[in-house]
């Protein structure tokens, strides 16, 4: 349950419809599932088996599991930078759902009607704003730290439990009301009828990358949730429900926002705004007073879900530093929320007043988006499939997905097959495409 509070977040709900809508719909989402069983859910199972047999966090894992061989610590480094990028950006996302559920409870979203155009000016003017993204994206931090500080962990895992149902029962009620609005069917054929000439070989990338950021792999982050996992759990049972569970609330997220979409008149294809420009037409759509009472929980508990991943971001940041500086948990968390805070308001800025600034072409927050699905994860887990794949002796592995052979494996022969030949060589192949397309 922790891992899917883990796992289910921004990256389901806001961050898999827009990507979708930018590459194309049905064929992307085709494409995304077979990564998310055969690569995702496969290198679940890695990090669980890494983190399991060695009880390490990220980095300490990897010397544990090959102490001869300890250049393969560097995957677990590579793991710590990704998820110091992915922080970065997750709080700027964080704090615009915190703005928007201000803006919600206080009915400025609700006043704006069903005009579109107004909604759209609002999110961009909002988005490249100096001042309030960068404060929200600040108390957002000071939140996740406050969490962490306190540990209060089994507090937010009562509560996250209770509130996640929630947030499924309201992405449902947002199904249908989209799903009654004029012209939603048109929606529907955009998410799910493959059109294979919009795919393209960056789509195929954006794939990839979504389905490692939704599962929270290829970064070390499930090594430790590994590490902490029961000795009689089953990791393959673990990693399917996990993996089935995240994927259906992408596929539900989907149909609550592309039929609304289609209804409202819009394109899909506009990037990282999606969740923000359409979903408070949707709102509004039911009434000021339901608009505002729906658009509140929505952002409400979009924010929470954000909460518990952001959390498990920086609880595997810290872990780190405690493990190999011997800080205590207290300064080592205040100092990755310091320089944390520091580079998010860089991607902040990075998106508007700082625009102008490029790197490789794009400016600081499409570049730290890039690095974060694109570029880092997808290395992170072929240095992950290779370490097991290659250098963890095999029996090892096994003894440990077979719980020391009380429960069956049967899938072993297959899993074995996947992380030494197929995931590697699908990595490399969609990794060096992307240099040359
Ligand atoms: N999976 C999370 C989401 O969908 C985001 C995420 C990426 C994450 N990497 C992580 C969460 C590492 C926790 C730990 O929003």
């Amino acid at each position: 349950m922790a891992a899917v509070g883990s796992a289910v977040g921004l990256g389901n709900i806001w961050r898999f419809p827009y990507i979708c809508g930018k590459y194309g719909g049905g064929a992307f989402l085709l494409v995304f599932l077979l990564f998310v069983f055969f690569i995702g859910m496969m290198l679940m199972m890695c990090e669980f088996v890494i983190g399991r047999r060695s009880r390490h966090a990220t980095v300490q894992a990897y010397s544990t599991l090959a102490p001869h061989k300890r250049g393969w610590r560097m995957v677990g480094v590579l793991g710590i930078v990704t998820c110091f990028f992915i922080l970065a950006q997750y709080w700027v996302i964080s704090g615009w759902t915190l703005s928007y559920f201000f803006d919600a409870i206080t009915g400025r979203l609700a006043q704006m009607g069903q005009d579109t155009e107004a909604i759209k000016d609002y999110f961009s003017t909002f988005s490249t704003s100096a001042a309030r993204p960068v404060v929200c994206l600040a108390i957002f931090a000071v939140l996740t730290a406050v969490v962490i500080l306190a540990g209060v962990q089994r507090g937010i895992e009562k509560v996250s439990k209770l509130l996640m149902p929630l947030l499924v029962v309201l992405l449902l009620v947002m199904c249908v009301r989209s799903l009654t609005l004029p012209g939603a069917t048109k929606g529907l054929e955009y998410l799910f009828y493959p059109d294979f000439s919009k795919l393209t070989a960056e789509g195929v990338l954006a794939a990839l990358g979504q389905a490692l950021f939704s599962l929270s792999v290829g970064m070390g982050a499930m090594i430790v949730y590994g590490s902490y996992i029961p000795a009689d759990s089953n990791l393959f049972r673990s990693s399917m429900w996990i993996t089935a569970s995240d994927t259906f609330i992408a596929i539900l997220s989907g149909v609550a926002i592309f039929p609304a979409v289609f209804s409202c008149g819009l394109e899909p294809t506009g990037g990282a705004g999606l969740s923000f420009c359409v979903l408070p037409n949707v709102f509004n759509s039911m009434g000021t007073l339901a608009g505002i009472f729906f658009a509140s929980i929505f952002f409400l508990l979009l924010a929470i879900a954000a909460l518990t991943s952001a959390i498990s971001i920086l609880e595997t940041l810290s872990a780190f530093l405690i493990d190999s500086g011997r800080l205590k948990r207290s300064s080592a968390t205040v100092l990755v929320v310091c320089a944390e805070v520091m580079l998010a308001a860089v991607v902040s800025l990075g998106g508007g007043m700082w625009s102008h600034i490029h790197i490789a072409g794009q400016n600081f927050f499409n570049f730290t988006d890039r690095l974060n699905s694109i570029y880092l994860p997808p290395l992170c887990a072929l240095g992950t499939v290779l370490f097991l794949g290659w250098v963890v002796p095999s029996n090892d592995v096994y003894d440990e997905l077979s719980n020391h052979g009380t429960v069956k494996a049967t899938f072993y022969p297959l899993f074995r097959f996947i992380i030494r030949y197929v995931a590697p060589l699908a990595l490399i192949i969609i990794f060096v495409s992307t240099f040359f397309s």
